[in-house]
């Protein structure tokens, strides 16, 4: 548990808070860069507070310190995963509870809904919250939570954030926002009105796709004490060495994201207009539908471009096998570009009428850019549109 407002100035910047850690747990050697702190357990009483390393471990407290820092928020909570910050805050909700879902979430956010917390009495219902109806009928529902990601994967819907924050705060119902695609950075959910901001750390914020980990950002105190107790009593909890490595890409967060957005916006430009391209969507290109929700209340439009080729399932496979610089893979967020083919792999596990519902058809590809030289990444995609049959 860190707090950012007690413990850090208001005026630095993003790159600043991104880089100056809080404290190292070593200060008396000079370490510009903190130790790892592998110990599972510690001595009985000693004055920082640590027992063992499933409830609370320095690196942990370095990590929670700088991303409470960069989100400004009052508290973060590190997790082994994103699926483990998940985990943590569907845990704390009670058989019978609603949750009222955006019908377009990560494959395993859907199945950990449906296929593990529906056992427990969990009830989900699915709509689409850039329907403005959807938004008003919210209290009809009488939801426990709402659950949304913004952008969404695959398909970089946009949700509006405050929108649905004001009709659920009106009676206290926590709003939720998978803030994943766009990052602290990029859109501030806590700002927007959402209780809980919660990312897969694996992402952009770690940001060199060698360490997973989750997070979960909230300015409500109870919420807090929910979610290191789920982080403790479910074994939720992040290895410290992975914390010292996202605590080590946090610090070039800033530097790569303003990369790989200036990269994906040219990208999208550039691909839009080739002939095997039925559509490209960009949250901050006029052509998206919810292109006004994103200028306002996102600083940039991400590093993720979705577009669905003319091309059948085999076609549209060898396509993203065939690039040479975008390697085909789960994950986004790195400094490398990967490309993704949702309906053989991310959402494979989704019900595939659903998924098509959902528009994840056999030609949709997500396109996730990395840091490269922004000519050899459209060098390469064209190389490979051009061979599209
Ligand atoms: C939007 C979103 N949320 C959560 C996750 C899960 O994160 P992790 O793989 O770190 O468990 C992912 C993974 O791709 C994701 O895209």
């Amino acid at each position: 548990m860190a707090s950012a407002k007690k413990d850090w100035q208001e005026t630095p910047g993003a790159n600043t808070r991104s880089i100056h850690h809080g404290e190292s747990f070593a200060s008396e050697t000079g370490t510009v860069m903190p130790p790892i702190f592998p110990s599972a357990t510690f001595a009985h009483g000693n004055s920082k507070g640590f027992d063992y390393t499933r409830s609370g471990n320095p690196n942990f407290r370095i990590l929670e310190s700088v991303l409470s820092s960069v989100e400004e928020c009052n508290y973060a909570t590190v997790f082994g995963s994103g699926v483990s910050a998940i985990t943590a805050v569907l845990s704390c909700l009670k058989s019978g509870d609603l949750v009222l879902c955006e019908e377009n979430l990560y494959g395993c956010t859907v199945r950990a809904f449906e296929k593990v917390f529906k056992k427990f009495g969990i009830e989900t219902k699915w709509v689409d919250f850039t329907n403005l109806e959807n938004i008003q009928k919210i209290l009809d529902f009488s939801p426990a939570m709402i659950w949304l990601e913004s952008p969404t994967n695959p398909m970089l819907k946009v949700i509006d954030i405050n929108e649905i924050s004001v009709v659920a705060n009106k009676r206290k119902i926590p709003v939720v926002v998978d803030n994943t695609f766009a990052t602290p950075l990029l859109q501030r959910p806590l700002e927007l009105g959402a209780t809980i901001s919660l990312s897969s750390t694996t992402k952009y914020i770690n940001g060199h796709s060698d360490a997973l980990g989750g997070a979960v950002f909230t300015d409500d105190h109870e919420w807090h004490e929910r979610l290191t107790f789920a982080q403790k009593s479910l074994g939720l909890q992040p290895s410290p060495f992975d914390c010292w490595l996202i605590t080590r890409g946090i610090k070039t967060m800033p530097l790569r994201i303003s990369h790989q957005v200036k990269n994906a916006l040219e990208i999208a430009g550039v691909i839009n207009e080739h002939k095997s391209v039925a559509w490209v969507r960009y949250p901050f290109r006029t052509d998206h539908p919810d292109y006004e929700i994103a200028t306002k209340q996102m600083k940039a439009g991400g590093a993720i471009i979705t577009l669905k080729l003319k091309a059948s399932q085999q076609n549209t496979y060898s396509f993203c096998k065939g690039l040479r610089y975008f390697t085909m893979a789960e994950s986004l967020g790195g400094i490398e570009s990967l490309i993704c083919h949702p309906a053989t792999m991310t959402h494979a596990s989704v019900d595939h009428d659903i998924r098509l519902k959902l528009g994840i058809d056999d030609g949709l590809v997500r396109l996730s850019i990395g840091c490269e030289d922004v000519e050899d990444l459209i060098d390469d995609l064209q190389k490979a549109l051009d061979k599209l049959k």
